[in-house]
């Protein structure tokens, strides 16, 4: 065998400032991924633009991505990190496997289906085809695990499907990864609005990891909770979708059980409950936020990051890209 590690790869698209939901899901479950497998982690630039980006905001967008990747204890001399444009490859597979993807089951596919209802203006190509293209970037790395949140679970799957399409067709070309989703974090729910998850869109209840200390705290206290006195701090998703979320950012930001934390506010109300868990995570981001602040102010060494990335990522992209290739019948070079 020549390699006998388990391999793992990921991204996260550059289209906004990273979040908590993105952090405690599964950026703060990566750095000790990378003792164990081969990690690739890349900034997923190409999907970003199925909605319309500013050029020069996206541009500083996935140097700041980079530079928080490494801030998070991505070391890059242990894992490979890079942008996804430097690797032509995963175009280029991902034209093949959009040859391989079905119409029906794209249409089906619940991010699409929520982006084309929220962007009705620019419902394009790319949107529609974007799970075949995520299926490239994962296969190309013959990953063992796709360490992801919950709502990427269905672009997991149907990549699995796509790989066991091809490999139908044409033998084992594909690995059949697994969508590895860790059990505290997977969804994290906006403050204001904990029926959905936290995302960029609803700015005012989605903490972002740049964000200052008061700004916060401010969103932490806004949360919205229930009007429950009795025992209040309780993990109830149902009955308490609010109070649950801020227990389950509480548990991820500090590694606290569910029961610990319900014993340490029994009897305590949402007005001692909620700042501190705004407070741990404050202090879980602190260093994280000093640490890409330092790294942006060094743009040389995250361009030596970014050019040795696209070198390691690509030398085994083509390997696989070559393969599928030949096996579709394509007259080599
Ligand atoms: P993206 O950029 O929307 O989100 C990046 C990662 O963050 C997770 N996530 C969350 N986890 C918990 N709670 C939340 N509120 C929350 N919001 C986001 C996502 O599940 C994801 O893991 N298509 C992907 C990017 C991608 C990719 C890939 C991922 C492109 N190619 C290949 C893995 C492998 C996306 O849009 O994620």
């Amino acid at each position: 065998m020549e390699n006998q590690k388990k391999v793992m790869v990921s991204g996260i698209q550059p289209s906004g400032d990273l979040h908590l939901g993105n952090y405690l899901g599964p950026l703060h479950h990566w750095p000790e991924m990378i003792a164990e497998f081969d990690c690739y982690f890349f900034m997923a630039d190409l999907h970003t633009i199925t909605v319309r980006q500013d050029p020069a905001a996206l541009r500083k967008r996935t140097l700041t991505q980079l530079a928080q990747y490494i801030a998070c204890g991505l070391d890059p001399e242990k894992c490979v990190l890079f942008v996804q444009s430097h690797v032509p490859a995963h175009t280029q597979l991902g034209w093949v496997l959009d040859c391989y993807t079905m119409f029906g089951e794209l249409s089906r596919m619940t991010q699409f289906k929520d982006k084309s209802a929220r962007n009705a203006d620019n419902i394009n190509a790319g949107l529609f085809t974007y799970p075949s293209l995520m299926a490239a970037d994962i296969l190309l790395y013959q990953p063992d695990f796709v360490p992801v949140g919950e709502d990427q679970k269905q672009h997991v799957e149907i990549c699995r499907d796509i790989a066991e399409r091809f490999n139908g067709v044409y033998g084992d070309v594909f690995k059949v990864p697994q969508p590895y989703i860790a059990k505290v974090g997977a969804r994290i729910m906006g403050l204001s609005a904990p029926e959905s998850k936290m995302s960029k869109s609803v700015p005012e209840g989605c903490v972002f990891l740049m964000e200052k200390p008061e700004d916060i705290m401010r969103k932490f206290k806004r949360a919205v909770t229930d009007s429950d006195t009795e025992n209040p701090v309780r993990y109830d998703p149902k009955a308490k979708p609010g109070v649950s979320n801020l227990i389950q950012i509480y548990a991820a930001a500090t590694g606290k059980p569910f029961a610990e934390i319900e014993a340490e506010f029994a009897g305590k109300g949402y007005g001692a409950f909620k700042p501190v868990v705004g407070e741990a995570v404050v202090e879980c981001l602190r260093p994280i936020r000093e640490e890409t602040e330092r790294l942006l102010a060094d743009k040389a060494y995250l361009e030596t990051v970014w050019r040795a990335g696209a070198e390691r990522a690509e030398y085994v992209a083509m390997k696989t890209l070559r393969k599928v290739y030949k096996k579709v019948g394509f007259l080599a070079r």
